[in-house]
């Protein structure tokens, strides 16, 4: 009888955060071992703890020696990069933060992995890096034209990996995501970020009385209710995304860049209303002006993710989406 073979080990950057710990839960759910490497300047171990059997390493991406280490202790079948700095406003302030930190960290990642010949990568890119959209649904293709240093700090890594595959055979999938929202249906992890920039848990923080009231940007945008239109992904869409990625990989694909979203426009307006239905609660809306640099529509097509890796979301409701959000907001905030 053949020897049981051990399931693949995955280093999980940034695992503790909102996106990575719905990653980990997925990458468990699906039989592979966990090694998450976070700094804790933001994210929350405690839902590791409680709910996987993560090993939590807590460390830099720029620590050259501490990834040396990593990857002599460990067999790596895949590397999963979540870890980044993500306020673009902030990004616009401290440009030299966010290039340190997603460059440099990610380089250094890519190198500490081609010198232990862990060949297999998945990154989160951003659909940011395409700029005021000139077709929508947007595809791949479309030209890039990031106007933020996050979002330049994220088309910087996809042409390091382009380079890495010619250079050192590392194969990647960059996912391009749209507006990741919600949180687990089990309740187990959700969005908390400090400070929180997101529609969604500003208007759930809104309804729990934590905020006053929730700021609408501009009502004459040319869409069919005057407000911003944007595409928003269920994070265990999103995390199931990652697997069939990594799947893909380790089964011998090629590189590839792939958006991640909803297909689907909802606008501000939308978002409030059905949050309204959601929690039965009022929520205070206060209309302002047009943020400069903020596209009427981002709406992407998901159509390379569907035919590459057979994806499927579960969850393309906004309903969905908000409920989830709001049982997490409310077993941690209520
Ligand atoms: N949230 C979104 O809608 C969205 C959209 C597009 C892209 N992304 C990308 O997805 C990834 C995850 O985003 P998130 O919303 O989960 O953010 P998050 O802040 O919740 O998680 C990031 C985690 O990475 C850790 N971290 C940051 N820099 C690190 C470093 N150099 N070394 C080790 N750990 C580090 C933080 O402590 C945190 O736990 C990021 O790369 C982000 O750019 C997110």
């Amino acid at each position: 009888m053949a020897a049981p073979t051990e399931s693949p080990k995955v280093l999980v950057t940034g695992g503790a955060g909102y996106i990575g710990s719905h990653a980990v839960l997925a990458l468990e759910a699906a039989g592979y071992r966990v090694v998450v490497l976070d700094s804790l300047e933001y994210g929350h171990p405690e839902i590791l703890e409680r709910h996987t059997q993560a090993e939590l390493v807590v460390g830099h991406t720029t620590d050259r020696d501490l990834l040396d280490q990593l990857f002599q202790a460990h067999d790596f079948a895949a590397v999963m990069h979540f870890a980044a700095y993500i306020a673009v406003g902030e990004s616009v302030r401290e440009p030299a933060k966010y290039y340190r930190n997603n460059v440099l960290g990610t380089l250094t990642l890519l190198e500490a992995m081609a010198a232990a010949q862990v060949s297999r990568f998945v990154f989160s890119s951003t659909c940011a890096i395409y700029g005021p959209p000139k077709t929508v649904p947007i595809p791949e293709d479309h030209p890039t034209n990031p106007i933020s240093p996050y979002a330049s700090s994220k088309l910087m890594v996809e042409q390091i990996l382009r380079d890495f595959d010619q250079a050192h055979g590392l194969k990647s999938v960059a996912f391009r995501y749209f507006n990741a929202a919600g949180a687990d249906p089990e309740g187990r992890s959700g969005e908390d970020h400090v400070p929180e920039t997101h529609l969604i848990p500003l208007v759930l923080l809104t309804a729990l009385g934590r905020r006053e009231s929730v700021s609408i940007f501009g009502s004459d945008y040319p869409t069919p209710d005057g407000t911003c239109q944007r595409d928003y992904i269920h994070v265990t869409d999103l995390a199931q995304a990652h697997v069939l990625g990594l799947k893909y990989l380790l089964q011998g694909g090629q590189s590839q860049f792939i958006n991640l979203g909803n297909g689907n426009g909802f606008s501000v307006k939308e978002v409030i209303d059905v949050a309204r239905q959601v929690t039965g609660r009022d929520i205070k809306a206060v209309f302002c002006d047009r943020r400069p640099g903020d596209p009427p529509m981002l709406v992407g097509s998901s159509q390379r993710a569907r035919d590459v890796l057979g994806w499927d979301p579960q969850y393309a409701n906004l309903q969905d989406i908000i409920a989830h959000a709001w049982s997490w907001h409310q077993q941690r905030h209520g």
